[in-house]
C-alpha cells in the first residue's frame, strides 16, 4: 500500500531503526523498489528526484503516478517522495502529483537565503499536508550540481570545494536551522557524498551524535550508496533515520544490462535485458533494506 513517508520515518524512529529512501528513474526502478521491500519485509520510500523529473521532459504527473500506483499494488508499505526540490514550481506541483513528502533543497544557497526559502516551503507544505525536509551543509556530489543536466559528479568533474566529502554540518547552527525553519527532517553532511560508485565512504560518528543531540527532528542521509554496511549500521544506530539510496541501484541496473548485451549482441527486445536488470535492483534493495530497516 501506499503510506505516508511521516508516517515511516516515525515509525522507525520510534523503534531505533532507519527507512531506506531509494530513487527512481524509470519504472524498472519503482518495481524492483516494490520487489525488495516485499522480499525484505521491511517498509520503503520511492523517491523521485528534480532531476529524474527533468530527464522525464519536466514532466511531474506521469512518473509520479507510476510510482504511486506500484506502491498501491505493493504487500510492502511504500511512501511517495519527492527529492532535491529546487524549483518553487516543481513544489507547487507536487501535492496533485500525488507526494506526501518533499525534500526542498536549498543548500546551495547561503544560511540566511536557505532558511527564508526553506520556511517559505515548509509553509507550503503544512497547508498542503506534505512532510518536508530539507538540507543544511551541503552533501554535493549531486548529477546536474555543475552543468544542468551533465549527469555527472562534481568529484567526477574534480571540482572539490563545495562539493567534498569533507563538507560537514555544524549542530549548533542545524538546531538553529531546524527552529527557524520548522522542517520535519534535517538532511546533514557528515561524510558521504553523492553518486559514489565504490562504498569507500567513512562517516562522522562522533559528529551523528552531536547532531542527534542538538537536533529534535529525524536525521536524513544523502549519497548513501557509497556507503558500506558497517557504516551505515553504525550510523543509524546513532540515530541517523532516513537513508537515500540512489546511484547504487544504477550501478546494479546497468552492471546487469552490460552483462546481458556482452552475451548477447543481437537482442532488440528490451525486456531482455530489463528484466535482469530489475532483479539486480530488487536484490540491491533488499540487501540495503536489511542492513538500515531490518
Ligand atoms: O537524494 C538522493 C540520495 O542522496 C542518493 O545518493 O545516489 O549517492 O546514493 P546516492
Ligand atoms: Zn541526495
Amino acid at each position: 500500500p501506499l503510506v505516508g513517508s511521516g508516517e515511516l520515518v516515525a515509525e522507525a524512529r520510534a523503534s531505533g531503526r532507519g527507512v531506506a529512501a531509494f530513487n527512481v528513474i524509470t519504472l524498472e526502478h519503482a518495481e524492483a523498489i516494490a520487489a525488495g521491500a516485499e522480499a525484505a519485509g521491511v517498509p520503503a520510500i520511492l523517491q523521485i528526484s528534480e532531476n529524474a523529473v527533468r530527464f522525464h521532459g519536466g514532466r511531474l504527473a506521469p512518473v509520479a503516478a507510476a510510482a504511486a500506483a506500484v506502491a498501491r499494488a505493493s504487500g510492502a508499505s511504500l511512501a511517495l517522495h519527492l527529492d532535491h526540490v529546487e524549483s518553487p514550481g516543481l513544489l507547487r506541483a507536487a501535492p496533485e502529483a500525488g507526494f506526501g513528502s518533499v525534500m526542498f533543497d536549498a543548500s546551495k544557497l547561503p544560511y540566511d537565503r536557505n532558511v527564508a526559502a526553506t520556511a517559505e516551503a515548509v509553509r507550503f507544505g503544512r497547508a498542503h499536508g506534505m512532510w518536508v525536509e530539507a538540507e543544511l551543509g551541503r552533501i554535493g556530489g549531486k548529477p546536474g550540481d555543475g552543468e544542468p543536466g551533465d549527469g555527472e559528479s562534481g568529484e567526477a568533474r574534480g571540482t572539490l570545494d563545495a562539493h567534498a566529502p569533507g563538507v560537514r554540518t555544524d549542530p549548533a547552527e542545524a538546531a538553529a536551522y531546524v527552529a527557524a525553519t520548522g522542517v520535519d527532517a534535517l538532511a546533514v553532511a557528515v561524510g558521504s557524498s553523492h553518486a559514489m560508485t565504490e562504498r569507500t565512504a567513512v562517516l562522522d560518528h562522533a559528529l551523528i551524535g552531536e547532531l542527534r543531540e542538538a537536533v529534535p527532528v529525524p536525521l536524513v542521509l544523502h549519497g548513501s550508496s557509497g556507503v558500506p554496511d558497517g557504516e551505515l549500521r553504525r550510523a543509524v544506530a546513532a540515530g541517523m533515520t532516513k537513508i537515500n539510496v540512489g546511484t547504487a541501484l544504477n550501478t546494479a541496473f546497468t552492471g546487469a544490462v552490460r552483462a546481458y548485451l556482452a552475451q548477447d549482441a543481437r537482442t532488440v527486445d528490451p525486456r531482455r535485458y530489463l528484466l535482469p536488470a530489475r532483479e539486480a535492483m530488487a536484490q540491491t534493495v533488499a540487501a540495503f533494506l536489511k542492513v538500515v530497516g531490518g
